[in-house]
């Protein structure tokens, strides 16, 4: 564990209140600005490990309504079915939505392993947000909610703008949780329009 972790409030509160990740906190000022969860809502979690997000949605819309997968092993967590897969993989997608069927909110806080080259990166995210927007195409309800990672640089405005034509209101939102050196920015798109893909 890094000294630069033990010295961040953010963790430390995670500890403290039981979440595996500081990340949680990102989530929960996102809810609290743009109201993202009903009760009873069904959520899907995408590049869940280790778990925080998926602990605060379960909090949110109860036990049995939350679907996490991730490339690493998701350790147990109370009402939350977890799944390990590539979610780049068409495979991994075909499986989720056939043994989980569709959802109303679909979260990705999907990373890339950073390489240190921020072109590389931005790159690599783009491509990991793309891949949570195909699964919306496929696995979201009309009317349905995407909260989606994307790090700020050159696809961000396409991004947006694909956003856009299949969301009725898209914002962008860089949460007080989010280290003040990232250059990661949230989007809660809400009101999904298109169509399914089979
Ligand atoms: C920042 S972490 C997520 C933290 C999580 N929101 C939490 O609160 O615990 C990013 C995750 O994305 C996952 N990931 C990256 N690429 C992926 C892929 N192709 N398929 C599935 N998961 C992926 C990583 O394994 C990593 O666990």
């Amino acid at each position: 564990m890094s000294a630069y972790k033990h010295k961040d409030g953010y963790y430390r509160k995670a500890k403290k209140e039981g979440y595996r990740t500081r990340a949680v906190y990102k989530l929960k000022q996102l809810d609290d600005k743009f109201h993202i969860f009903e009760e009873g809502d069904k959520v899907i979690d995408l590049g869940a490990a280790p778990g925080g997000w998926s602990q605060y949605a379960v909090e949110r819309v109860g036990e049995g309504n939350v679907i996490a997968i991730d490339l690493e092993h998701i350790a147990e967590i109370a009402g939350v079915t977890c799944y390990r897969g590539d979610l780049t993989e068409d495979e991994t997608v075909k499986r989720i939505i056939a043994e989980t069927g569709h959802t109303d909110i679909v979260l990705s806080d999907m990373a890339p392993k950073f390489s240190g080259n921020h072109h590389l990166d931005q790159a690599r995210s783009a491509y990991l947000a793309y891949c949570a927007l195909e699964f919306c195409m496929k696995a979201l309800n009309r009317g349905g909610t995407l909260v989606v990672k994307i790090l700020q640089g050159e696809d961000f405005n396409d991004y947006l703008s694909d956003l856009k034509k299949r969301f009725k209101d898209v914002r962008c939102s860089s949460p007080e949780a989010s280290r003040a050196s990232s250059s990661e920015m949230y989007v809660v798109a809400k009101g999904f329009i298109k169509q399914h893909k089979d």
